[in-house]
């Protein structure tokens, strides 16, 4: 490392924004952070607060901005915030998570445009660039390994990923591509604020196994489902603390300024690891793998069908799998494990989200 970073962080009260904010001011960086919405703000100060962040007063400084307007409001930031111009490294974070096009235009809205912006800001002043990509950037692929380089245009499962291609694109050499796979709460606490993605999987068991209590003379143990995936292919998901660090540690070194990393688990858990849990988990039986490329076979009756319909919300978690190389990653952070995916922690994960009722309860 060349000494502290002088960090504007986009995306701070983002899932993933808090843990890259509270590991940036544990190792010692100034961080100005952005926001847009005061009470989001507020729970981050908290969460900060619960792990005795910030160490110095000094250390942490807030800014109000839409990440689209950085580059026209940059003058009038340097007058309202002395200090704002000595930053030195931008860690862009934010990002529309919506999978689908809305009435407004996210997730291309947020994604292409808040890389254009910054493009236009890092023209202006010398700023090292590092952002937020995702390894789904290589659109569907069924079990070949992915490299840490610049993909073609893939077949893109949703307007997300290509929004985030696009923006890979006008940075590609320019800054450090970090790429997660599917992040999900944390390897000790399992604190996680967005239950999307991974989490669908198992909120559509949570309710199929309200459904099924409710109509006792429903076979839970013989659903007799065959799910049009293999087996052996997996769900590449990570905790967000190991995300957290990984993108600290890389973006500390000049080495590996404006390389591609991805951070992903090097064992993912197997659809069968997972299937099987679930069937633990909730007690029911009778889920198979027919291999890719098969097709569902059809419900018999009514309640098979909003069986059908839960199982098909998440059927699109099995059919992308990719094998994700990590060469540049492990290269650059030798001394880093992923936590493993165990029962223990799977259960931890879903003990948290039905906590809170998958998002809709208190944070
Ligand atoms: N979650 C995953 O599984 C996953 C996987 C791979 C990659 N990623 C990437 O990781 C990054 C963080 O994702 P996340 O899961 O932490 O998402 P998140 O919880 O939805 O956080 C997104 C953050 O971006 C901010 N933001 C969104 N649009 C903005 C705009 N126009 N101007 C200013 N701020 C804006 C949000 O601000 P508000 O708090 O005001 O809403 C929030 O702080 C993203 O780049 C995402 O693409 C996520």
């Amino acid at each position: 490392m060349n000494g502290p970073m002088n960090v504007l962080l986009t995306g701070a009260t983002g899932f993933l924004g808090e843990y890259l904010l509270a590991e940036l001011l544990e190792r010692g960086h100034t961080v100005w952070a952005l926001y847009r919405n005061a009470s989001r703000r507020i729970d981050t100060i908290r969460f900060l607060g619960s792990l005795g962040l910030p160490y110095t007063a000094d250390s942490l400084h807030w800014f109000k901005c839409e990440v689209l307007e950085l580059d026209k409001r940059w003058d009038r930031l340097c007058q309202q915030h002395p200090g704002i111009h000595e930053v030195n490294t931008l860690l862009h974070s934010a990002a529309s998570i919506r999978l689908h096009m809305d009435k407004s235009g996210e997730p291309l809205r947020t994604n292409l445009g808040g890389a254009k912006v910054l493009a236009r800001l890092a023209e202006r002043i010398p700023i090292q660039v590092h952002m937020i990509s995702t390894a789904y950037v290589c659109g569907l692929v069924q079990g070949a390994i992915i490299r840490e380089i610049n993909h073609p245009p893939g077949d893109f499962v949703n307007v997300y990923e290509e929004s985030k291609w696009e923006a890979e694109q006008l940075w590609h050499l320019k800054a450090t591509l970090l790429r997660p796979s599917i992040i999900v709460g944390h390897s000790e606490t399992a604190r996680c604020k967005t239950f999307t993605g991974w989490y669908i999987l198992f909120q559509a068991m949570h309710l199929l196994d309200r459904l099924m209590d409710e109509n006792k003379d429903f076979n839970r143990l013989n659903l007799d489902i065959h799910l049009p995936s293999a087996p052996h292919a997996t769900i590449n998901i990570v905790p967000v603390d190991y995300v957290a660090r990984a993108a600290v540690a890389i973006i500390e070194n000049p080495d590996n300024h404006n390389k591609i990393f991805h951070l992903t688990h090097p064992d993912p858990p197997s659809h069968q690891w997972t299937m099987d849990y679930v069937c633990k988990r909730f007690n029911v039986g009778g889920i198979h793998f027919s291999g890719d490329g098969t097709s569902m076979t059809e419900p018999r009756n009514p309640i098979e069908r909003m069986v059908y319909r839960q199982i098909k919300t998440i059927l699109f978690h099995f059919s992308n799998n990719p094998v994700f190389d990590r060469t540049n990653t492990n290269h650059a952070t030798p001394h880093m494990p992923v936590p493993p995916i165990t029962q223990d922690r799977v259960d931890r994960l879903l003990d948290y989200a039905i906590a809170r009722d998958w998002g809709q309860g208190p944070g």
